[in-house]
């Protein structure tokens, strides 16, 4: 069930100068989130950022009444969703969007890069409990590019690859070493840099394995009504806000 609610900002807790945890508390009984789901956030106090912007939730306490959103900051209403008091006023429209599918896997790659890495706090607790066993491979083009690893770790193994080197195996995250060896995963969920999710949906692809990808496609309404999020697929365009994000790569003609 989709809401329009006020939240009121509880903390943040800062990855570094640019990357944020933002954490929102209500008053309401929060609906069902599931890894993959989005909210449009309306950015307050800031007149030219007239439009919601669409970030994945991080995590939930259905308890607290809290949600949190791991941001990036690259323009003027991600930085604006960095800089509110505590207690400031923020209004959102959740839970948007499908959500990553969970069958009888025995053992998945998650790969993730850049914002796309929100979603996987979720999924890996929710595929930990299944007793799935699940691999985490993070990239970035430095040391400074990765982050929660820490809570990844407490649902899988974790693996990173950074360009230059600085942490985890140097390159990008298609060559990773776990691609040379035996590869017995049965599906890989990604998200992140459109080029990353096309490289990794080509290897699952070749390997016969289910790859299911997030698009971070630029969106408006959010809600399905002004289609600017459109994606071509083999069976026409689909939107990306309520068909997606979440995708077979097999459907996307990319
Ligand atoms: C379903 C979905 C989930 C997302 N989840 C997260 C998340 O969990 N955390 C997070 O930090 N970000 C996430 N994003 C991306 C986030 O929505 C954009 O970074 C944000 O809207 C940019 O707003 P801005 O006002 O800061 O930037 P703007 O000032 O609007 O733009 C700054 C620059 O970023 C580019 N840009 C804007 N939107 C996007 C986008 N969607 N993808 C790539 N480039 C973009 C613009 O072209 C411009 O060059 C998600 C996007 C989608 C569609
Ligand atoms: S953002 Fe408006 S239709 Fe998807």
């Amino acid at each position: 069930m989709k809401k329009v609610q006020d939240f009121k900002v509880l903390e943040y807790n800062w990855l570094n100068e640019d990357n944020y945890v933002l954490t929102l508390i209500g008053e309401e009984e929060i609906p069902e989130i599931k890894a993959g789901n989005f909210a449009e956030i309306q950015v307050p106090d800031i007149s030219d950022v007239f439009l919601r912007r669409p970030i994945s939730v991080l995590d939930v306490d259905y308890e607290k009444k809290t949600l949190s959103f791991y941001i990036k900051a690259i323009g003027k209403g991600t930085r604006k969703l960095g800089q509110l008091s505590v207690g400031q006023k923020v209004n959102i429209i959740y839970p948007l969007g499908n959500h990553f599918s969970i069958h009888n896997e025995k053992k998945v790659l998650i790969i993730g890069g850049g914002s796309g890495i929100a979603p996987f706090v979720m999924l890996g607790r929710e595929l930990k409990s299944k007793n799935i066993d699940v691999t985490f491979l993070m990239g970035g083009r430095t040391k400074n590019d990765i982050f929660l690893t820490d809570e990844f770790s407490k649902y899988g193994k974790v693996e990173v690859t950074t360009e230059d080197g600085s942490r985890g195996e140097k390159g990008m995250v298609t060559h990773h070493s776990l691609f040379k060896g035996d590869f017995d995963y049965n599906k890989v969920y990604t998200c992140g840099p459109d080029p990353m999710m096309k490289a990794v949906s080509k290897i699952a692809e070749a390997k016969g394995i289910l790859c299911e990808a997030s698009l971070e496609n630029m969106m408006a309404c959010g809600i399905g009504a002004c289609l600017c999020c459109v994606t071509p697929t083999h069976d026409g365009n689909k939107i990306v806000c309520t068909e997606g994000p979440v995708f077979n790569t097999k459907e996307l003609a990319w």
